[in-house]
């Protein structure tokens, strides 16, 4: 996953290398968040989500990873936890800024690259991937794996939410039971603790679609 080396300037992926999503969409991710609502940004938390923070699941200090709007970020930190959400999308960064300061919300947002999270210069107890593992193909996963591994403290959980191919109409880029095991699997640095059944909402689908709830524990 090298970067780019020139000038940043009129470069819309800033010197990242693009992702495999938007090689294949042909556009960088800021720009899904430019005219109106992207198809994932339902304004308001993923109820998994909700049910996890009630469950007493985030402590310490948190990450959401690809927290898009931060509805998700927004919500934990409203149970008074230090929340940081990061984003390659500036425009969905701003979205998100707006929102804590309009509830009066105290949540931090930066941008910065899930493939290069070390370079955050920080560690969290607790760490969130709501839909975003699942926009990284095969080649992707490594890195990204090892970059969550990078920054979560050991001891340290993962609650990752993903489309999974299990039942009808499932979303973009589903992720088979398989797959989001192997990804996570011995020698990664994480512990497969749990991968259920649950839902993700989106504005497309009536009542969500179907995706995997998986929590990881960092060894
Ligand atoms: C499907 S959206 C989910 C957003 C949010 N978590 C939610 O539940 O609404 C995936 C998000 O990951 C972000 N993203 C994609 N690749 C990324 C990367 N390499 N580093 C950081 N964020 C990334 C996108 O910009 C987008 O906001």
């Amino acid at each position: 996953m090298p970067e780019r080396s020139g000038t940043h300037a009129d470069d819309p992926f800033r010197g990242r290398h693009p992702t495999s999503h938007e090689r294949l969409t042909g556009l960088p991710w800021d720009a899904s968040y430019r005219d109106g609502p992207a198809p994932w940004d339902v304004g308001r938390p993923q109820p998994a989500i909700v049910r996890l923070a009630s469950a007493g699941a985030f402590v310490g200090a948190v990450l959401d990873a690809g927290c898009g709007t931060g509805e998700n970020t927004l919500h934990v930190a409203s149970l008074g936890l230090p929340v940081l959400g990061v984003d390659v999308a500036e425009t969905a960064l701003a979205m998100a800024r707006q929102k804590a300061d309009e509830r009066g919300i105290e949540a931090e947002f930066a941008a910065a690259d899930a493939f290069w999270l070390d370079r955050l210069g920080r560690r969290f107890e607790t760490v969130l991937d709501c839909g975003l593992f699942h926009t990284f193909d095969r080649d992707e996963r490594p890195r990204y794996v090892a970059s969550l591994a990078s920054v979560t403290e050991h001891g340290g959980t993962l609650y990752l939410l993903c489309f999974s191919d299990e039942g009808p109409d499932p979303g973009p880029h589903p992720v088979s039971q398989d797959e989001l095991r192997a990804a996570f699997a011995a020698g990664t640095g994480w512990n497969v603790v749990a991968v259920e059944p649950d839902r993700v909402q989106t504005r497309f689908h009536d009542d969500g679609a179907p995706a995997w709830l998986a929590t990881l524990n960092r060894n």
